[in-house]
C-alpha cells in the first residue's frame, strides 16, 4: 500500500472505545496534523476544545442521546468549534470555515489512525447546551465532536453497533460519484 492508504483503510468509524488515558505527545500530534491544514487565504478558521478527565467528560455526557452512550467511553473528546465569519464567506453558498474545518478534522482524524488510535467524529449531542457548558461563545458553531480512544472491549456495545464494528465499508458506487468532464457522464 503507497502513501497514506493505510491510515485511509484502516481508519473506522468504529465505537469501542478504551477509558486508557492518551499520551500527551499523541494528542500534541494529533492536534498538530489538525492546524497543518490549508484554509481559504489561511484562515484557519478552526478552534478546538479538547475535554479530558473524569470531571469533565461527565459534564459533556449528560447532552449525549442514547445512540451515544459509547462515546461516554472516550478518554478525550474534541470539540470543533468554527465560526462562519472567520473565513471567507463566497457566492453559492460557500462558506469555507465549515469545510477547512473539515480538512483540520481528517487530519487529525488520519493522525490518530496512525497512532492506533479510534478517532469517531459525531454529530448527535446537544450544541447549546455544551457550548455553555464549555463556555462557547453562542455565536460559533459546534460543527462535531471528536471521540478519541484505543481500541476497547466490545462488551457494552449494542446488537446494532456490534455489527457495525466488523461491517465491511458501505460505500456508493465509484461511477455514482465521480463524472468525467460534465455532470453524470462516465
Ligand atoms: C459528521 C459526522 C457525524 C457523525 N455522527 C455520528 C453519530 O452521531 N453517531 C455515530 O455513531 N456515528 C456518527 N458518525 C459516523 C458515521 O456513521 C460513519 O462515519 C459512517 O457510517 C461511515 O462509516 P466508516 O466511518 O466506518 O467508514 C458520524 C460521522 C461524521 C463524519
Amino acid at each position: 500500500m503507497t502513501g497514506i492508504m493505510r491510515e485511509i483503510e484502516t481508519r473506522r468509524a468504529k465505537r469501542a472505545l478504551d477509558t486508557k488515558p492518551i499520551g500527551e505527545d499523541a494528542v500534541g500530534r494529533i492536534m498538530e496534523a489538525a492546524t497543518l491544514a490549508p484554509s481559504c487565504f489561511n484562515n484557519q478558521p478552526w478552534r478546538f476544545v479538547l475535554v479530558h478527565g473524569t470531571d469533565h467528560l461527565e459534564k459533556i455526557h449528560g447532552f449525549l442521546p442514547g445512540a451515544n452512550y459509547w462515546v461516554k467511553k472516550a478518554p478525550l473528546l474534541i470539540c470543533v468549534v468554527v465560526k462562519k465569519e472567520d473565513d471567507c464567506v463566497l457566492s453559492d453558498g460557500r462558506d469555507y470555515a465549515f469545510f477547512d474545518a473539515g480538512l483540520a478534522v481528517m487530519n487529525l482524524v488520519l493522525q490518530a489512525t496512525s497512532e492506533g488510535l479510534i478517532a469517531h467524529p459525531i454529530a448527535g449531542y446537544k450544541p447549546v447546551e455544551i457550548k455553555a457548558a464549555l463556555g462557547i461563545p453562542s455565536e460559533y458553531t459546534l460543527l462535531t465532536l471528536v471521540a478519541l480512544g484505543y481500541p476497547g472491549d466490545e462488551g457494552h456495545l449494542n446488537e446494532k453497533h456490534l455489527e457495525l464494528e466488523h461491517s465491511t465499508r458501505d460505500r456508493k458506487p465509484m461511477e455514482e460519484v465521480v463524472f468525467k468532464n460534465g455532470w453524470k457522464k462516465g
